[in-house]
C-alpha cells in the first residue's frame, strides 16, 4: 500500500499550515494575507464553493497507469497545478520569490510572478533547473512605458506568458490594510517599481492603475510581446467571449482571492459558465480557494485545464521557506492523486463532469451531464 511521505507529522493538511503559518507572521501581514475585500463574502465563498459538488467515483478501474501530468505553457508538469502571483513574498520569509521558484522547480509545477516582487525577475525564473515554466502578472498602470518594460524584461527573462490582472481598475476595499495602516516594511523593495515610498502602492501617482483600459488596449498589449497574453480576471460568459475576439491565448477565472469586489461569484460557480461560452477556442484556468486536493480535481471536472493557488503558497512559505512551499505541494499532490485514483481515472484528460453530482431542487444529487 502506498503512504505519503509526509517530512512534517503534525501537518496533515493545508488548514494545519494555514494555523501554523498564523503563529510566525504579525498581525499586518497575516490579515493583508488572509483577508480580502470588505466582509469577506467572496473570499469565503471561493473556499465553500467545492463543498457544493459530491463526487461519483467510479471503481474496479486498473490504476497501474496512473498518470497526474499534463502539459502547460510547453512543461510536462507534475499535476494540474501551479503557484498564482502574490505581492510581496518576502514578507512572510526572508528567501520569499526565490523560495518559491526554487520549490515550483522542485516540484516541477509552473509559477506565476506578480508585478509587486520583492525579488527582481529575471532571478526568480534562474532558480529554476528547467523543469518548469514561468508567467509574469502585469497589474497595468497608467504609466505605459512602465507596463512595457516589465513585460520586455520578462520577456528577455524567458517567461512564457503575461498574466494581465484585469479586474483591478481600483485597488477593492480592504477593511485589514486600513485597520493597520499596512506598508511595505523598509528592509523590503519592489524592483519592478519605480521607488516608492513603500505606502500602499497605489496611492503613489506613478503606478497609478490604468482606469481606461478597454478591450481595444488589450489587443495592443498582445500585439507588444512574443510571450502569450493571458487575462486574469474573467467571471462572466460574456467577458469571456470578448476575451476570445480579442486574440487573447488564454482567461483565468479568478476573483483575485476575493480581495476586490465583494460579493462577486465564487471563481467554481463561474467557471462552467465560462468553460461554455469558450467552447474549447482558448484554454480556460482557475483560481480561488483551492486548500485541498479534491478541489483540484472538481475544478478540472468542470472544465478548467489547470488551476492555480495563492494563500497556500504564502503559508508554506511563512511556516518554512521553500521546504514549507514544497509541503504544502506535497500535501495538495498526494490529495489530488488519490482523489484522482478513488474516482477511477487514470489521466487528467479523464477527469470530466460525470464524476461531480449536485444536488437539486428535487432533493436528490445528480450527475452534472
Ligand atoms: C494576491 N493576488 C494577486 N493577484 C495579482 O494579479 N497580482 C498581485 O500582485 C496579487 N497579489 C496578491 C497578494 C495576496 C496576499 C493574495 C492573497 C492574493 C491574487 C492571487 O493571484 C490569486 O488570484 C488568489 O490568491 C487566488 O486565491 P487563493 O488561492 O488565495 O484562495
Ligand atoms: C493585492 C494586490 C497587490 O491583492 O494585487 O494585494
Amino acid at each position: 500500500m502506498n503512504r505519503p511521505h509526509k517530512r512534517d507529522t503534525s501537518i496533515a493538511c493545508i488548514k494545519d499550515l494555514e494555523v501554523a503559518a498564523a503563529h510566525k507572521l504579525n498581525k499586518n501581514v497575516r490579515e493583508y494575507y488572509n483577508q480580502g475585500a470588505m466582509d469577506l463574502i467572496t473570499l469565503h465563498d471561493n473556499v465553500a464553493a467545492y463543498d457544493r459538488y459530491r463526487f461519483r467515483p467510479r471503481v474496479l478501474k486498473s490504476l497501474a497507469n496512473l498518470s497526474t501530468s499534463t502539459i502547460c505553457f510547453g512543461k510536462d508538469v507534475t499535476f494540474p497545478l501551479g503557484i498564482s502571483p502574490t505581492a510581496m513574498q518576502g514578507l512572510a520569509h526572508p528567501d520569499g520569490e526565490l523560495a518559491t521558484s526554487r520549490a515550483a522547480s522542485a516540484f516541477g509545477i509552473n509559477m506565476c510572478l506578480s508585478t509587486y516582487s520583492n525579488t527582481p525577475a529575471d532571478q526568480v525564473i534562474a532558480q529554476s533547473s528547467g523543469t518548469n515554466a514561468y508567467a509574469h502578472q502585469l497589474s497595468i498602470m497608467k504609466d505605459y512605458a512602465l507596463n512595457m518594460a516589465i513585460i520586455h524584461r520578462a520577456e528577455e527573462a524567458g517567461y512564457k506568458a503575461i498574466f494581465l490582472t484585469i479586474d483591478c481598475p481600483y485597488l477593492g476595499r480592504r477593511l485589514n490594510e486600513t485597520y493597520n495602516d499596512f506598508e511595505l516594511p523598509p528592509h523590503l523593495s519592489l524592483p519592478n517599481l519605480p521607488p516608492s515610498d513603500g505606502n500602499m502602492l497605489v496611492r503613489d501617482s506613478r503606478i497609478e492603475y490604468d482606469d481606461h483600459l478597454d478591450w481595444e488596449g488589450i489587443k495592443r498589449f498582445r500585439e507588444s510581446t512574443s510571450c502569450e497574453i493571458w487575462l486574469k480576471g474573467i467571471l462572466t460568459a460574456e467577458d469571456a467571449l470578448l476575451a476570445v475576439e480579442a486574440g487573447v491565448d488564454g482567461i483565468i477565472v479568478s476573483n483575485h482571492g476575493g480581495r476586490q469586489l465583494d460579493g462577486a461569484l465564487s471563481t467554481l460557480d463561474a467557471l462552467p459558465e465560462v468553460v461554455e461560452a469558450v467552447n474549447g477556442r482558448i484554454p480556460v484556468h482557475l483560481d480561488g480557494g483551492i486548500r485541498r486536493g479534491s478541489d483540484i480535481f472538481k475544478a478540472i471536472a468542470l472544465g478548467a485545464k489547470y488551476v492555480w493557488i495563492g494563500r497556500p503558497v504564502l503559508w508554506g512559505l511563512a511556516y518554512n521557506g521553500q521546504a514549507g512551499v514544497e509541503l504544502a505541494l506535497q500535501l495538495l499532490y498526494d490529495e489530488f492523486r488519490l482523489c484522482q485514483a478513488l474516482c477511477g481515472c487514470t489521466s487528467i484528460e479523464e477527469i470530466s463532469p460525470r464524476h461531480l453530482a449536485r444536488l437539486h431542487t428535487d432533493g436528490r444529487y445528480r450527475p452534472l451531464s
